[in-house]
């Protein structure tokens, strides 16, 4: 279906043709000035030079041929030659019962769907996720969900820390405290215990103490090395320890994400690729992009209209040892080879970007990805606490995640029962939504590449630019509607009927720009962009609200109409909050 706004522009378009003038000149826009009109076109001051004319000639000429228009409302010409434009309530009418009548509200679907890999949360394993890793997974869920919706083929990749130096620490301190362990036996054949033998609280107790004693205890530090090479050379015990620590860490993470309603499609890690990287390695050599300096192998990767400096890409340390780019460059290969992707998206901490970088300059130059092959790095800023300082718990330390969201959780339920009568039960389940509505929203309203200041009132408020505020409008629709239904009136079979109030018209307004909004999120990969628009439609929604009467409206047909009006702000709130990765309480 078409943009609603190039319905419009096609219309004055006409306009400018049928006048003699330049048809391009007829390009609407959204009114600066709200209160004059709900649209304009500057068309006429940029055709003054090109015709020799007075722009309020032009505009007058345009506004003249606009008379009769399905279209237009009003076309006033007003110096010093802008046009103002009002739309007619029947158009909107009109083009809103295509959108209801259509699939996923007329938004156009590909012709050629793109498949595309997102690879977003990357956490590490047996490390607890923290508040540092919110972000990747919240802002990727919603972009993995927009173009899902937008009609492509989309995978999204968790990417685990799985296979690094942390696992040999692990081992390492495990063998510390329990050198009887038959894992460390090296003689021993038999078949390994089913149970690890950690917990997942003592396994994230031993990745902290491990990594700081390797920082100040060269040898342990060594043996550390050692035991990673030994994991990643396949010794037995090893292996089998490691297949443990997965298995514990994973299962944690999974109810992690869950809690977060962000969901993989791949749970694969750097360790999936292990085996594909000494074929890769032979490849780049053979080839001859790759060279040794200093020992270590790198393939240059700065190119001459750099203006800063773009250090090689390594490929293996001077031991043999491989590193964070080899599995990332692996990954690609091996992503190209089993899902021919036409995009990847990853999503990390923008400090990430350099690397990024050089990492995608590195896999064009040797050819692992086609030439049309999109690679696209979505770098985030920091997520800050309200004194502009990245995000602590009040001792100072770093916040885990499950810390900062049972928080949030707590400070809802208090909003929530405040002066009121309510089950227990319910109120904490409609806590929970209601806090991840704040948490996300919070997080998404930014654009992504800025810092923003986690502020708990702010986001869990019912009021402003918040996801409780729109959850609280949804909830507040659902609740007419039950009214009228419980009235015995009519919910369904309603239909939509032309406004007879501006804030009636505002607000079917807002919703015929949908389309447009959805594909301009897709495009820019822009889950901010939802969020201004609902944040509009909500506010839309409830200045109608204030200013009718809808329960107690005695004409059937007025009523009728505002129904079916009803349904689709919440469908089109519904859907929104979908794609951004919340939902909606049935009350609150
Ligand atoms: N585990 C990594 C980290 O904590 C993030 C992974 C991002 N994805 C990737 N393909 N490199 O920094």
């Amino acid at each position: 279906m078409k943009r609603f706004l190039d319905l419009i522009s096609e219309e004055m378009k006409k306009a400018f043709e049928a006048s003699g003038y330049d048809r391009e000149l007829g390009k609407v826009t959204l009114s600066n000035r709200p209160d004059l009109c709900e649209y304009q076109c500057n068309g006429a001051m940029a055709g003054a030079k090109l015709y020799k004319k007075a722009p309020i000639m032009i505009a007058g000429d345009v506004a003249e041929c606009c008379k009769g228009s399905d279209v237009f409302l009003s076309v006033e010409a007003v110096a010093p030659g802008f046009l103002n434009l009002k739309v007619k309530e029947s158009f909107i009418k009109d083009y809103l019962l295509q959108m209801c009548q259509q699939e996923k509200f007329g938004l156009d679907m590909p012709e050629h769907p793109s498949r595309i890999i997102v690879d977003y949360g990357g956490p590490n394993v047996a490390k607890p996720l923290h508040v540092g890793h919110l972000r990747s997974g919240v802002i990727g869920e919603s972009i993995k969900r927009i173009a899902r919706y937008a009609g492509h083929e989309v995978i999204g990749d968790i990417h685990l820390g799985d296979w690094g130096l942390q696992m040999g620490l692990i081992i390492t301190e495990l063998k510390e405290r329990q050198p009887e362990l038959v894992y460390f036996d090296e003689s021993y054949q038999g078949e390994y215990p089913q149970e690890a033998p950690f917990t997942i609280s003592e396994l994230e107790e031993i990745y902290p103490t491990a990594s700081s004693k390797s920082k100040e205890d060269a040898a342990y530090k060594e043996r550390a090395m050692d035991a990673t090479f030994k994991l990643q050379s396949g010794v037995r015990g090893y292996r089998a320890l490691w297949d443990h620590i997965i298995r514990v860490s994973v299962a944690d993470l999974k109810k992690n994400y869950e809690n977060l309603n962000v969901e993989f499609d791949l749970w694969k890690g750097e360790s999936d690729v292990h085996d594909v990287i000494p074929g890769m390695v032979e490849y780049m050599k053979k080839e001859g992009y790759a060279h040794i300096s200093e020992g270590a192998l790198v393939v240059d990767v700065k190119e001459e209209t750099d203006t800063k400096e773009i250090p090689p890409c390594m490929i293996l340390k001077s031991d043999g040892a491989s590193l964070y780019n080899t599995t990332d460059l692996a990954t690609i290969m091996e992503r190209m080879r089993e899902y021919h992707p036409d995009r990847m998206i990853y999503l990390t901490d923008k400090r990430q970007e350099l690397y990024f970088e050089q990492v995608f300059r590195c896999a064009r130059k040797t050819k692992l990805v086609d030439p049309e092959t999109e690679l696209l790095h979505i770098g985030f800023g920091t997520m800050n606490g309200k004194d502009g300082k990245p995000f602590k718990t009040r001792e100072g330390g770093v916040m885990r995640l499950e810390t900062l969201i049972k928080e949030i959780n707590d400070e809802m339920y208090r909003k929530i029962t405040d002066n009121r009568q309510v089950d227990e039960e319910e109120a904490r389940q409609t806590a929970k939504i209601v806090a991840l509505s704040a948490i996300k929203y919070g997080d998404l309203s930014n654009q992504a590449s800025k810092d923003y200041i986690f502020d708990i009132d702010k986001f869990t408020s019912f009021e402003g630019d918040t996801g409780p505020y729109i959850l609280y409008t949804i909830v507040r629709i659902k609740s007419i509607l039950n009214k009228i239904r419980e009235q015995g009136g009519k919910v369904e079979g309603t239909v939509l009927r032309e406004a007879d109030s501006e804030s009636e018209k505002a607000l079917m307004l807002q919703l015929a720009g949908f389309n447009a909004m959805m594909e301009t999120a897709y495009e820019e990969t822009a889950p901010h962009k939802i969020c201004a628009y609902i944040y509009e439609l909500a506010n839309a929604f409830n200045r109608f609200y204030h200013e009718t009467k809808i329960v107690t409206e005695e004409n059937e047909e007025k009523k009728s109409g505002w129904v079916a009006l009803l349904l689709l702000t919440r469908d089109v709130l519904e859907t929104c909050i979908h794609v951004l990765g919340f939902s909606a309480p049935e009350r609150m």
